[in-house]
């Protein structure tokens, strides 16, 4: 059975696939324009999009507001009529401002967690633009469906569900992430589905429900259409891609990872994070790392008393200076052993996943 588009309002993707936004700059307009020239939707992290301009440790704000127009202009020249979207913490200070500067931009669909996105509707008001939060359940989707109800008489246009075996920054405490606690994605996506059903009545709108965290193969993306999701996001997978905008030795670090390196971390951000166990981790559990610089870019950080910089572990990371850097991925990281095309990697998912509904 072939797969089903995913819509969106006026915008349809012609493959049920969003690629996960990823920060900082793992997503960047190379791999989210190549995942949407395979017809999927391509996320470009907003997570210091301006980390490689010039004035990016004097000026940290605007060229970050910079980098970001130049990444949606490039990835728009890139793949011109695929669907682009953008990612943002609601945790980042900035957040109002990027935001802002994506809807200028045109962006398709801004995507929001780590935090409820609760303002996001009154930035979007009169544009086209998507919007989109990410929740890890069904309580989380009716308060934010309550709230843009109550503030803004809105209703999310498509609904994102991540679950526990994420990477990056994840929605439950450190108590639910124990293997006793942990929920499974499968009843988070029937809660959600439920919850928000009322607003989507309400509203008169089909709200796309997608599920994310651990999905690694096509027979994972059918179980999900199953249960009744209208799409997956990934992200891990995307890492070990040609195209991904990441050193290359950021994506051997997931090559090269074993189960037993995959482990949850403290984030400044106030959530749990799940990451590749590295040096960096290690000197951590024996002593703090000093701030050198502070971005003022996460509401909840207090230079102070926190025990490493987010920003600069994750550039760090990301320019390959693996080290001294924070590696966020996937529970599932280990069992990816190549290098990929976007093109390779999508065709194999969406064949296993055709075959598996057939
Ligand atoms: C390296 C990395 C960075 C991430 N950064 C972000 C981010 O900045 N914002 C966000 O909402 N999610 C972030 N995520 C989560 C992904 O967008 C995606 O939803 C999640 O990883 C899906 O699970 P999977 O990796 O098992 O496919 C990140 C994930 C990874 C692996």
């Amino acid at each position: 059975m072939k797969l089903p588009n995913l819509q969106i309002g006026e915008l349809i993707a012609k493959i049920p696939i969003i690629q996960g936004g990823m920060g900082a700059a793992v997503s960047r307009s190379g791999l989210a324009s190549a995942v949407a020239n395979e017809g999927g939707i391509g996320v470009i992290s907003g997570v210091h999009t301006g980390f490689d301009e010039p004035d990016f440790e004097t000026n940290n704000k605007d060229a970050n507001i910079r980098g970001l127009r130049k990444e949606i202009r490039k990835a728009r020249e890139l793949s011109p009529k695929g669907i682009i979207g953008v990612n943002f913490l609601v945790a980042m200070k900035a957040y109002q401002e990027l935001a802002m500067t994506a809807i200028e931009e045109k962006i398709d669909l801004i995507i929001s967690g780590a935090g409820l996105p609760k303002e996001l509707p009154l930035i979007a008001k009169g544009s086209r633009t998507k919007i989109v939060p990410i929740v890890s359940s069904g309580r989380a989707a009716d308060l934010i469906s309550k709230l843009w109800d109550q503030k803004s008489s809105s209703a999310p246009d498509m609904v994102i569900v991540e679950g526990p075996e994420a990477g990056g920054h994840l929605g439950f405490s450190l108590e639910q992430l124990t293997p006793e606690n942990k929920p499974n994605l499968e009843d988070l996506i029937k809660d959600v589905i439920q919850a928000i059903k009322p607003y989507a009545e309400k509203y008169c709108k089909h709200i796309p429900v997608i599920a994310a965290g651990g999905i690694f193969s096509g027979t994972d993306i059918a179980k999900f259409l199953k249960l009744g999701a209208q799409g997956v996001q990934i992200g891990t997978r995307f890492v070990a891609t040609e195209e991904c905008d990441a050193d290359i030795r950021f994506k051997q670090a997931f090559i090269n990872s074993k189960a037993e390196d995959i482990q949850i971390i403290k984030s400044p951000v106030g959530m749990p994070g799940r990451a590749i166990r590295n040096k960096f981790l290690e000197s951590l559990e024996k002593s703090n790392i000093s701030i050198k610089k502070c971005y003022n870019c996460i509401k909840t950080c207090n230079p102070a008393s926190t025990p490493y910089c987010i920003s600069k572990a994750l550039v760090e990371a990301v320019r390959g200076n693996i080290d001294d850097g924070l590696i966020f991925s996937g529970s599932n990281a280990y069992r990816i052993d190549k290098i990929v095309t976007v093109r390779e990697l999508i065709y194999e998912l969406v064949t296993e996943a055709e075959l598996a509904l057939a």
